[in-house]
Order: structure tokens, then sequence, then C-alpha cells
């Protein structure tokens, strides 16, 4: 974390933060392929169009694409719970085809017990009951391949709950199974003969990284939440079996993923101590280099067999990464260089989560986005669940209004796919909590008063102005409370002023 503008910043990486064989691929590839000729906007899906014909040239779908992120716990409640979910989604689809969005990336709606709002994972390949059932999943998908609509979904690789049932097997006996899909450490022994953690190591959600636990006499790691013990990518059975977890969905019809926390799949064998930084994080942790918990090489070769699996469907599936990196020329390697066989779209917030709105800066970064990539198609990213709103960011207090008709310009017209967060469209604000007693987001109730956690940018989309919940829910007690000024900041009001953000 760092902060900005007094708020702080989500930038977990810079501060803190087969080929399947043809017969696979002719069975599995109907799913993308039975998407309406219309929902490829007229465009050449599937990477073998242009070998069927060469003279055409073959464009992949996100090339001009606006991509729009939803959370789907503040998107739109169906049932009145005051939680957003799945059918809420396929009630705004309307709404999301007039946008022109052609995806949508989903956050994390599998069961999970939300100690980090379903970053926690306990099951990959079902739904929460809380977000609704398979079937309304299949709905959803069905629903929005009518509106022109491909859905991306949230795959957290770096980590699992520590309630999965994998991790309950593996904390239970050294002999489990399970036990090596973990990272697992004896640690060390003091003076007083006390059991210490291997090295010096912290999550980026504040503490020590390991936890330890007394069933096996070891510690394990956690690069986010001790809820959220992270897997271990040097035990091939963990690949083959996340990479299940994904067929599971790219077979049900999916366009692709974004790939939670990519850069951190692997960490230094030797458990080396990190370097310190100087000084202390926004968690009051002493600040530590990364070197040996982010970026390790091994994890290319894992996206690599990612990619190649991933293209082993037809209708040009997606890898989108969370790849925040500190210069431009950082984001090539994760494209995979010239080869461009990794990543399609790693994402680039260099442009985005800036603080400064300094036209010289912005024109720099335009420039090296063309120039540095391999003529890689760069996503330009400025709002997500995780960072202050660019509305905020940028804005200078005044001129908010007109700050977010230049970044949605710029952010539009640029040769890049573009990222939009829920709410961005209308100019929602983020709405931080003003007292503790009210976080729900874990890490600003550790980190408070310094670091007031993501609930301010995770507040309820705004709709409309027929009811105190904004349209979101009919229920008073929404999770977390409307921002007040959803009374002309909302999609119906915006929708009938053409001079409106929105419009
Ligand atoms: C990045 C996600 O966007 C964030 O919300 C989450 O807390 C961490 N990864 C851990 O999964």
């Amino acid at each position: 974390m760092h902060t900005v503008h007094g708020r702080s910043t989500f930038t977990p990486f810079r501060g803190w933060r087969t080929l399947l064989g043809l017969g696979i691929c002719l069975v599995y590839g109907w799913a993308a392929n039975a998407q309406p000729a219309a929902a490829t906007g007229g465009i050449k899906t599937g990477r073998h169009a242009a070998v069927v014909n060469p003279t055409d040239t073959w464009t992949p779908w996100w090339e001009d694409a606006v991509i729009y992120e939803i959370y789907p716990r503040s998107f739109q409640d169906s049932n009145g719970d005051g939680i957003g979910d799945l059918n809420g989604i396929t009630q705004r689809l309307d709404y999301l085809e007039s946008l022109g969005v052609k995806a949508i990336w989903i956050a994390p709606f599998y069961p999970s017990p939300q100690v980090d709002f379903g970053y926690d994972i306990s099951d990959y390949e079902s739904i929460d009951p809380q977000f609704g059932t398979m079937a309304d999943f299949d709905r959803l998908l069905s629903e929005a391949q009518r509106h022109h609509i491909r859905l991306i979904l949230d795959m957290v690789l770096n980590h699992t709950s520590d309630r999965h049932p994998w991790f309950i097997d593996a904390a239970s006996s050294r002999e489990s199974r399970y036990h090596d899909f973990y990272v697992w450490n004896n640690g060390k022994t003091d003076k007083a003969g006390k059991r210490q953690p291997p090295n010096n190591w912290i999550s980026l959600f504040g503490g020590s990284a390991w936890e330890y636990v007394p069933a096996v006499d070891q510690f394990y790691y956690h690069m986010f939440y001790r809820q959220q013990p992270d897997l271990n990518w040097r035990n091939p059975k963990v690949e083959q079996a996340m990479f299940a977890a994904m067929h599971f969905w790219l077979n049900r019809g999916v366009a692709g993923f974004r790939l939670d926390a990519i850069t951190t799949l692997f960490e230094d064998p030797k458990l080396r101590d990190a370097p310190a930084l100087g000084g202390t994080n926004a968690q009051g942790d002493p600040a530590l280099s990364d070197v040996y918990t982010n970026n390790l090489p091994e994890v290319h070769d894992v996206i690599r067999r990612m990619r190649s699996m991933v293209d082993s469907y037809s209708g040009d599936r997606l890898l989108i990464g969370e790849t925040y990196v500190p210069r431009t020329a950082n984001l090539d390697p994760w494209y995979g260089g010239s080869r461009q066989d990794e990543l399609q779209l790693p994402m680039d917030t260099l442009l985005g989560m800036g603080s400064k709105l300094d036209a010289r800066l912005f024109r720099q970064h335009l420039v090296e986005a063309e120039t540095q990539l391999h003529h890689s198609q760069p996503l330009f990213v400025f709002d997500n669940h995780d960072n202050v709103r660019s509305w905020d960011r940028y804005g200078d207090g005044v001129h908010n209004a007109e700050i977010a008709r230049i970044i949605a310009t710029i952010l539009l017209t640029s040769h890049a796919a573009a990222l939009i967060y829920q709410g961005e469209e209308i100019g929602q604000v983020t709405a931080t909590p003003a007292r503790v007693e009210d976080v729900r987001d874990p890490i600003g109730k550790t980190g408070w008063p310094k670091e007031k956690g993501r609930d301010g940018e995770r507040t309820p989309m705004q709709w409309d102005a027929s009811d105190r919940q904004a349209g979101f829910s009919t229920n008073e007690h929404t999770w977390l409370p409307v921002t007040p000024n959803y009374t002309t900041i909302n999609v119906q009001t915006e929708s009938a002023d053409p001079a409106s953000l929105l419009s």
C-alpha cells in the first residue's frame, strides 16, 4: 500500500503490495463457437480463422474492447438481502449492452468464508449461495451472450481459503496427500526455545506472513490474510488441480480469466530474508523488498502452459493479469515479450493509478505503451475494487467532474483496451468510512487510521433515486451504505442528461 492524497492506494507489488489434443479441442470448442455470430461483433473469432482465410487480418475481440469490472456484492441485489448477486447482474445486462462493453469481469462469486470478500475460495467449481446457484450462473452466461457480452471470471491461483478441503486436510497431518499443496516450513527455534517463523517476510495485509499450525508443528506461508494460505506451485499437482478448475469454467463457456495476484505464485526456495527498504508501511510493518516473493522467473513457465491450455479452446479465450509493475517495460515480460505467448492483457495501471494529473506524464506513458511492448495490446486501468477511485485521486476537489471527463477521454480514445470499474462511468466517489466500527474490509480494521481499507471504492452501484438504496437493493441494510450523493449521481438521472459524464 502507499498513500495518495492521504488515502491508501492498493499497489500490492510496487511498495507492498497442452495443448489438450485435437479431440478435446473439438469437443469443448463448441462453447465459444456457440456464441451467436453477432456476439463476435463481425470480427473473426478463433485464431484458426486467420489460417482459414490468410487474406483477412485477424484481430482479437479485445483489441478495442471496453471490459467492465463488476464487484458482485455491490452491483445489484435481486433478492433483498442487501448483497448483490448473479441474478442482479442478469437484470442489468441491457444497461451493460447499452454501454457497449464487450466483456464483464466478475470478482469472485465462488463459495468462500468471505474473509477477503471472495478472494478466499473454498470451492473453485461452485457458486456461493449468497450470490446464487449454478443455474443462475448458466442463465447469466446465456443471457450475456444474447447481449453480446462475454464473461471473464476472477481466478485466484496464488492461494485458497484456509477452509478449502485441501488446506483443512493439509493442516491436519504432514502425511496428508494435500500437505505439499501449500508452502510449509519448520521455522526456527529462538534462544528461549520458542518456535519462530523461518524468515522476516510480512503479509501484505499486516503481520508475519507465516502462521504456526500445532497439528503439523510447522508454519505455512500466506502473502495475504492468514486465512489465505499460499499454494505451492512447485508441486505439479497444484498446477493440475488449478488448471482443472479453469477447464471447468472454460467448458461452461466463459471467455477467460482475470488472474488474481498472478505475479506472486512462487517464493524463493531458500526462503531468504527480504531486504529492508527502510521505514514502515501502512500496516506499521517494516517496509520490505518483494524480491523473494514476487515476479520469480518460474511463474512465466506456468503462464506459458496456461496460455497453451486456454488457446486450445476456440473463441479467443483471454487471460488478463493483475500486474502491478513499476515501469512500462516491466509489463512486456508478462505478454511473453516478442513471443507474445503469455498473458494477452496484463493490466497497465501505470497511466491510471498515479496520483498526479500531469499531461506530460500521461503523454510519456502513452508513448511508452506504444513503443515498449513489442506492439502488444495494452489494457489501461484507472479504477478497480482495490483502489481509491480516480475521481478522488486525480480530482482537485474543485474540478473533479471536468477531470473525470479528461480521464474518460484518455481511457476511451487511446489504442488500448479499456477497463471500467462499476460506477466509474457515472462518477461515483470513494466513500471511506468515517468510523473504524463501520469498516468491513479487514485491512481497514487492522490498519486504522493510517490504512482505512477498501470499503470506500466498494459501495453499492447507484442506479436511480427511487429509494434510499439507489435502486441497488430493497433492503434498507445494504452490506455497505449507499453514498448520499446517489440522488444526483446515478445511472437514471445521468442517462437523461446529455451533458452528464455517463452520456
Ligand atoms: C487482489 C484482489 O483484487 C484483492 O481484492 C485481494 O484482496 C487480493 N488480490 C488477494 O486475493
